[in-house]
C-alpha cells in the first residue's frame, strides 16, 4: 500500500515526463497500468501484478474521448478521481497521471492509426473506429511514461490482441503483461460500466458468462460454432433484456474463424443494455 499522501498525483504530461526520467535515472523499472477510471477490483488486480514486478507503478486515468463513437457512452462514463486516487494508492500506485482532454490532444494533425482486420470481429465491428482511439492513446501513454510493463486485463480480449500486435510489429519497446478477468462473486465480468445497470439488469446480468460457460462446453464437446452461437444468443434473449449485439467464436489472438484444427479459441459477446454495453469472453485451448 502506498501512502495517498506520499503518492504522486499529476495532471501534466511534463510531470509525468519528469517522474519517469527519475525513476530511470535509478534504475527502476516502471510498471504502468492504464485505465480510464471508475477504478475497481480489476484495476486493482493490475495495480498488485505491477508492484509485484516492477520497482514503481504509475497509473494512468483518463477517459478518452478518441475510442468513443458518437451517441456512445462518453459523457456518461463514471469518473470520480477522487476515489480512483485513494484505490490507486492503496493497490500501491506510486504516481497517479490523470490529465484533462486538452493536455494529451492540444493539436490534431490528422494522422491516425487504423488497426487493420484484427479491429473488423466483435466489438471493432460494431464500434468503427474504437481500436484506433485506443491505439492512439496507448502509443502517447507508452512514449510519455515509457514503461517496462505495461498491464492489461483480459476482459478485453480483442484490445488486448490489438495492442499486443502492434506493440509486436512497431516494435514498442514495453512488455505486454495480461491479467486474468477479475470477476464478481456471481461471475459477472468487474467493470466500470455496471453501476450504469438497473437493479433488474445486474440481476440478469450474470447470466452472460454462465452462457458463454455453456457455450465454451458445447464447443468443447464439438457442436458445430454456429449452433453454439444460436444457442448463445437464445439463452442470452431469454435471461436477459439487453440485445446481443455479437455473440463471437474466433481463434485467439488471430481473431480468425476457426478451422477443425483450431486450437487457441476465444468465445466472446457483448450485450447492450439501455445505460451499459457489457462484454466478456472465455479464451480456451482445445485439441486440435
Ligand atoms: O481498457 C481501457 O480502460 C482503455 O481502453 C485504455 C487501454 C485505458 C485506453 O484508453
Amino acid at each position: 500500500m502506498t501512502d495517498t499522501t506520499t503518492m504522486q498525483c499529476t495532471a501534466l504530461i511534463s510531470k509525468m515526463i519528469e517522474w519517469q526520467q527519475d525513476m530511470k535515472a535509478s534504475n527502476r523499472t516502471i510498471g504502468f497500468v492504464p485505465t480510464m477510471g471508475f477504478l475497481h477490483e480489476g484495476h486493482v488486480a493490475l495495480i498488485q501484478e505491477a508492484k509485484k514486478n516492477n520497482d514503481c507503478v504509475a497509473v494512468s486515468i483518463f477517459v478518452n474521448p478518441t475510442q468513443f463513437g458518437p451517441g456512445e457512452d462518453f459523457e456518461a462514463y463514471p469518473r470520480n478521481l477522487d476515489a480512483d486516487v485513494r484505490l490507486a494508492a492503496q493497490a500501491g500506485a506510486d504516481i497517479v497521471f490523470c490529465p484533462e482532454v486538452e493536455e494529451m490532444y492540444p493539436t490534431d494533425g490528422g494522422i491516425r492509426i487504423v488497426p487493420g482486420p484484427l479491429a473488423d470481429q466483435l466489438c471493432g465491428a460494431s464500434r468503427p473506429g474504437h481500436f484506433d482511439g485506443v491505439l492512439k492513446v496507448v502509443l502517447k501513454l507508452v512514449n510519455i511514461v515509457q514503461p517496462t510493463n505495461i498491464y492489461f486485463g483480459m476482459k478485453d480480449a480483442q484490445q488486448l490482441a490489438i495492442i499486443e500486435t502492434f506493440f509486436r510489429d512497431y516494435n514498442c519497446p514495453a512488455t505486454i503483461v495480461r491479467v486474468p478477468t477479475v470477476r464478481e462473486l456471481d461471475g459477472l465480468a468487474k467493470s466500470s460500466r455496471n453501476v450504469n445497470l438497473s437493479d433488474q439488469e445486474r440481476n440478469e446480468a450474470p447470466a452472460i458468462y454462465e452462457t458463454l460457460q455453456q457455450g465454451q462446453v458445447l464447443v468443447l464437446e464439438g457442436v458445430a460454432n454456429d449452433v453454439v452461437k444460436q444457442f448463445v444468443t437464445d439463452e442470452l434473449e431469454k435471461k436477459t433484456s439487453g440485445i446481443v449485439d455479437y455473440i463471437s467464436i474466433l481463434t485467439y489472438p488471430q481473431l480468425e474463424e476457426p478451422t477443425a484444427k483450431s486450437k487457441n479459441l476465444i468465445i466472446a459477446c457483448a450485450v447492450q443494455f439501455p445505460k451499459a454495453r457489457l462484454i466478456d469472453n472465455i479464451i480456451f485451448e482445445r485439441e486440435g
